[in-house]
């Protein structure tokens, strides 16, 4: 599916709650998300995961990502991310695309 990330910004309005993304993103209930393409899971600097996260051995590619994100809890039993899951496979793609545009710092 073609990536639209104008319409993955829009849907990372479902994670503003809880993360930041961008120059200055912070950690909230959850950990900021620049470089999250390529990163290892439960790496982020200054955050308190969960050891399930933590301990997940994951590297977040566009397909673990795409797996994790329709069921948190599926990909990684025990996780402290309280969020239903996206099912549809364009926002993902779209979503996707827009968190890719973020590099590590
Ligand atoms: C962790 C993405 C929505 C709270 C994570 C991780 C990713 C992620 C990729 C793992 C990060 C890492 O290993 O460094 C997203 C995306 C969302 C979303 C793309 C929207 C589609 C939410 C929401 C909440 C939340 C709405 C709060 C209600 C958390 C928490 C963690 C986390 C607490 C840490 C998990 C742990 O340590 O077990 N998120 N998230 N997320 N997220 Fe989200």
């Amino acid at each position: 599916a073609a990536q639209d990330a104008e319409a993955g910004q829009r849907a990372f309005n479902k994670c503003r709650a809880c993360h930041q993304i961008g120059e200055g993103a912070r950690n909230l209930v959850g950990p900021e998300l620049n470089g999250l393409i390529g990163r290892h899971s439960g790496s982020v600097a200054g955050y308190s995961y969960s050891s399930a996260n933590k301990n997940s051995g994951l590297v977040w590619d566009e397909a673990t990502f795409a797996e994790y994100i329709k069921d948190p809890k599926a990909k990684i039993p025990g996780t402290k991310m309280i969020f239903a899951g996206i099912r549809s496979e364009k926002e993902i793609a779209d979503l996707t695309a827009f968190l890719k545009q973020f590099g590590p710092d």
